[in-house]
């Protein structure tokens, strides 16, 4: 066994799965399902079997195992993937594995030198020289225990203490360029990215060090905030800060809490709400809102879309509910940051708020009534205005007129008028099509499914089947001829090597029918095979003697009565051995 079956043999792909979609027990078998992380969906079209260890999506036909699935969700390459999950699983990786690409090379290194550069971080915040950094942090309330929690740390003033500690290792320079951690001399030599700064780690889902955001300490140093560029282990529209950590909590809580900034994530942790993410200095991006809903389809948002960022804040509203989410929107009074609104008001305060927060409609509603004069029949029509297009945009029909007439009631226009007008103005957005699942006829289903679970139906049915005509015109018919094939090979029957056999169109076939969950194991699959393959052996009878039936008459309308007493001798020794009636000698009423 190669080194990634066996990580594959000893990683259950419905744990790793689990670890970043919610999944729910399916039916009978070890099948789970979920909503799919590769495309926007309100109801579960994603699977894992956990017995074949694959996932399948009815909705966007993403497949595969639990190394293409790490690698979909992590961005990683093959090589990536594997070492991912034998460092999560506690497998120790081979001494000289197979030869790494480039690629993945360099990837490891970069990780490796942002694991490094935390370190080195950390280190000198409890240092001599990190005094004041640590009495600007607990002067605005961050303890040590939060330094500990979020890695918190320091980097010197000077540019070239990680310069130096990275140099040491022996990184070769165009690794050490591609960083972000450091950056070149036009007349050569390297010096450090982040000087003097206040560091806050960013983390990838998996909690791998992947960048940093860099906080000035000095109100006149500039930018306030200076943060990793990308690079291959940094893509920041895939990244939101805290995730790694705040995810069990988004699962348990059922929310997650979004804000703006690094240090509104820190104190809002620290009021012990701990589902809590950021997005890095960057718009929301779907990817973003994908990781999430993952994990829980409700939201709140937690950051003021009246100040500068309005645009963007409404444009992150927007998304969120294009993404299907389930959204609130907390606006603190008096302008104020949510790490700000628990030093002043305390956590129990925060809480209640964030618990209270109205929804996106009634929040939208409440803006209308502020922003228009709701005394004049004018003004509340264009406060119906203002609210009419998000509605619009809801893709669920009954939703979309049951949040119109509450808007009609919340801004007092005349809900017929509304629902009228609502009706004119034409279907709203359509939700995305979905492609049609693969479907395959049921007896095909129950025939595979008890095929593939029981050793004896496949030692006594596929000879069987290969005699009947009928298969060949399966829609199953590539997974049929695998199975064929595979027994005719000796050793044990495996699913991956059946897997193996089969063009993408087939897998997406033979994952149908495994996930359809009709069969239970052992016997009952036995004979259920059986069942279907005498049901197939009828219909293949039934169709010779019928073909047989029409020869003959065709032969006495033609006076050939020879030939007709021939193929009627024939038809009854075919009856005969399917123990039906003998037929007639041809009578004379069909020959005139
Ligand atoms: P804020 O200015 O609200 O920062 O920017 P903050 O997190 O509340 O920090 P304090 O409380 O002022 O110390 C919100 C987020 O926008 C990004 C950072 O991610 C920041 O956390 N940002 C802000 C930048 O990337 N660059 C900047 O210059 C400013
Ligand atoms: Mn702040």
């Amino acid at each position: 066994m190669d080194f990634a079956e066996q990580v594959k043999s000893s990683v259950d792909i419905v744990k790793t799965i689990g670890e970043y979609v919610r999944l729910k027990k399916a039916g009978a078998g070890p099948r789970y399902t979920g909503l799919c992380p590769f495309h926007s969906e309100k109801t579960p079209s994603f699977s894992v079997h956990g017995g074949h260890q694959f996932y399948y999506c009815f909705g966007c036909n993403a497949k595969g195992d639990v190394f293409n699935f790490v690698m979909s969700i992590e961005g990683l390459e093959f090589f990536d993937a594997l070492k991912l999950l034998a460092e999560r699983n506690g497998i120790p990786l081979p001494p000289r594995g197979a030869p790494a690409t480039r690629d993945s090379e360099l990837r490891s290194a970069l990780a490796e030198m942002h694991q490094a550069a935390a370190a080195l971080y950390a280190e000198n915040l409890r240092s001599p020289q990190g005094e004041e950094a640590r009495r600007y942090l607990l002067g605005r309330g961050v303890s040590e225990s939060e330094w500990d929690e979020f890695g918190l740390g320091l980097s010197e003033p000077g540019g070239q203490q990680l310069f130096r500690r990275l140099d040491r290792r022996g990184y070769p320079p165009e690794f050490l360029e591609q960083s972000g951690l450091l950056r070149r001399r036009a007349e050569g030599g390297f010096y450090d990215y982040f000087r003097g700064r206040l560091m806050f780690p960013i983390h990838s889902e998996s909690g791998q060090v992947i960048g940093f955001g860099g906080r000035a300490l000095r109100p006149d140093d500039q930018p306030k905030y200076l943060n990793s560029p990308e690079t291959p282990i940094y893509r920041k529209s895939a990244v939101l800060y805290n995730l790694h950590r705040a995810r069990n909590a988004i699962r348990k809580q059922d929310r997650a809490v979004l804000v703006e900034g690094y240090m509104d994530v820190i104190g809002v942790w620290a009021a012990g709400v701990h589902e809590v993410v950021a997005s890095c200095g960057t718009a929301l991006t779907s990817q973003q809102v994908r990781s999430l809903h993952r994990h829980s389809e409700r939201i709140v948002v937690n950051f003021d879309p009246d100040t500068a960022g309005a645009n963007a804040a409404e444009r992150s509203l927007q998304l969120l509910l294009d993404e299907h989410m389930r959204v609130r929107v907390l606006s603190l009074e008096g302008g104020l940051d949510p790490d700000e609104y628990v030093r002043q008001s305390g956590s129990d305060a925060y809480r209640s708020r964030l618990d209270g927060a109205a929804t996106y409609f009634h929040w939208l509603f409440d803006r209308a009534r502020a922003r228009f004069d709701m005394h004049s029949v004018e003004g509340r029509l264009e406060g119906w205005k203002f609210v009419l297009p998000v509605i619009q945009r809801i893709p669920d029909r009954i939703e979309r007129i049951a949040v119109a007439t509450d808007a009609a009631d919340y801004l007092g226009v005349d809900r017929v008028y509304v629902l009228d007008q609502f009706r004119k103005s034409g279907s709203a957005a359509q939700a995305p099509a979905r492609p049609a699942p693969a479907s395959v006829p049921s007896l095909e289903r129950l025939l595979l499914a008890a095929l593939i679970a029981s050793p004896e139906a496949r030692a006594e049915g596929l000879p069987l089947l290969r005699q009947i005509p009928a298969v060949q015109s399966f829609t199953t018919r590539p997974v049929f001829e695998a199975l064929f094939a595979l027994a005719a090979q000796d050793g044990e029957f495996r699913f991956t090597a059946l897997e193996a056999r089969l063009d993408d169109a087939a897998r997406a076939l033979l994952a149908a029918v495994c996930l359809a969950d009709e069969v239970s194991g052992g016997d009952a699959a036995y004979s259920q095979a059986m069942e279907c393959i005498r049901k197939l052996e009828q219909t293949n009878s039934n169709m010779k003697l019928s073909a047989l039936k029409n020869q003959i008459k065709e032969m006495t309308r033609n006076g050939d009565l020879d030939g007709a007493l021939r193929i009627t001798g024939e038809l009854n020794r075919l009856q005969r051995t399917l123990g039906a009636p003998a037929a007639h000698e041809p009578d004379s009423s069909v020959v005139n």
